[in-house]
């Protein structure tokens, strides 16, 4: 049969837009340990993707450029500092292409909010590069890039809920009958620096102010293996809160807020600040965001289920 020039699958693949989908992540366990010489901390995670998400469309283009839109905007440098430009750099350099691509971000998950925003832009750019330049590479390749990327990002491919380790870069699968859980995420008026949140964990430990590290991960996963959102919210914990709250005193009053509104369980997601609370069903998070709205303690609550795949082509 007769096809115009350059039809076909693979140009249609790579002639036009391509666009990315990618979840933020929480941690239902983040048990950190010491700070290792390179500057790491040693981590026990358990990283859940939820249904908050940036979407990065790639066309092609004459260099490398960067626009976006949504959480952010004007405020996140678009240069080569930008996590999405460095992972289609890294990703170049790696299959030997020219890193020439014209990439617009739409932006959903907040910055510097603990759920990874800026590791999700990566991981989507890795996607999305990898399909316009049909560079093809493995999922345990893209995943070695991604691990010189961030620690978050090899997990954003990934998606789902899944152990973390080294730190976090070192990513397995959690197997477990598929169940969603039903979250409220109350993002914060200003972002937390990370580095800030571990070295004033490094602090409060130095002083023996820091409750006693979680260590592994075991009941967590003995609890979400039963399907029980009362018995999950139980064994949902980060060592980082105690920092988290150290540096944010007010992120108690959400989390009080949001316990008297009948939240199952609460925690800091990540280095924080932003909170999220198990709800039992869709309808119970729904009146537990409308309280945290109501109460004025953030600026935003939103509703969310996991898990959720990784980066995906959509
Ligand atoms: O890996 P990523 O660039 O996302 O990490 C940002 C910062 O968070 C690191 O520079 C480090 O200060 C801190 N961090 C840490 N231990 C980890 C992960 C991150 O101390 N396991």
């Amino acid at each position: 049969a007769w096809r115009p020039d350059g039809d076909d699958d693979r140009t249609r693949r790579t002639g036009s837009a391509v666009k990315v989908r990618v979840p933020a992540k929480i941690n239902l366990h983040l048990g950190v340990g010491p700070l290792r010489p390179d500057g790491y901390h040693e981590l026990n995670t358990v990283y859940h993707a939820i249904s908050i998400y940036d979407e990065l469309t790639a066309r092609r283009g004459d260099t490398l450029t960067l626009t976006m839109e949504g959480e952010g905007a004007g405020e996140l440098a678009l240069d080569e500092t930008n996590l999405v430009i460095r992972a289609a750099r890294a990703l170049a350099a790696h299959a030997r292409v020219p890193a020439h691509a014209r990439l617009h971000l739409r932006k959903q998950i907040p910055l510097a909010g603990g759920l990874a925003g800026g590791s999700a832009d990566a991981a989507a750019a890795l996607v999305a590069c990898d399909a316009l330049w049909g560079t093809g590479l493995s999922r345990d390749e893209l995943a070695e890039i991604a691990a010189g990327l961030g620690s978050d990002v090899p997990f954003l491919l990934h998606g789902g809920t899944a152990l973390g380790t080294g730190h976090g870069e070192s990513v397995s699968p959690v197997l477990a009958r598929p169940t969603t859980w039903h979250w409220v995420v109350a993002v914060a008026e200003r972002g937390l620096s990370t580095p800030a949140v571990y070295h004033e964990l490094d602090r409060l430990r130095a002083e023996s102010a820091a409750p006693a590290p979680l260590g592994p991960a075991d009941d967590l996963l003995a609890a979400l293996r039963q399907r029980d959102p009362a018995v999950l919210g139980a064994a949902l914990g980060n060592d980082l809160q105690a920092a988290a709250l150290a540096l944010r005193p007010a992120l108690a009053d959400v989390l009080k807020v949001a316990q008297a509104a009948g939240a199952l369980a609460g925690i800091v997601s990540g280095s924080g600040p932003t909170c999220v609370f198990l709800a039992a069903d869709a309808a119970h998070g729904g009146r537990i965001a409308a309280e945290l709205a109501a109460a004025g303690v953030c600026r935003e609550a939103r509703t969310a289920h996991g898990p959720v795949p990784g980066a995906r082509v959509i």
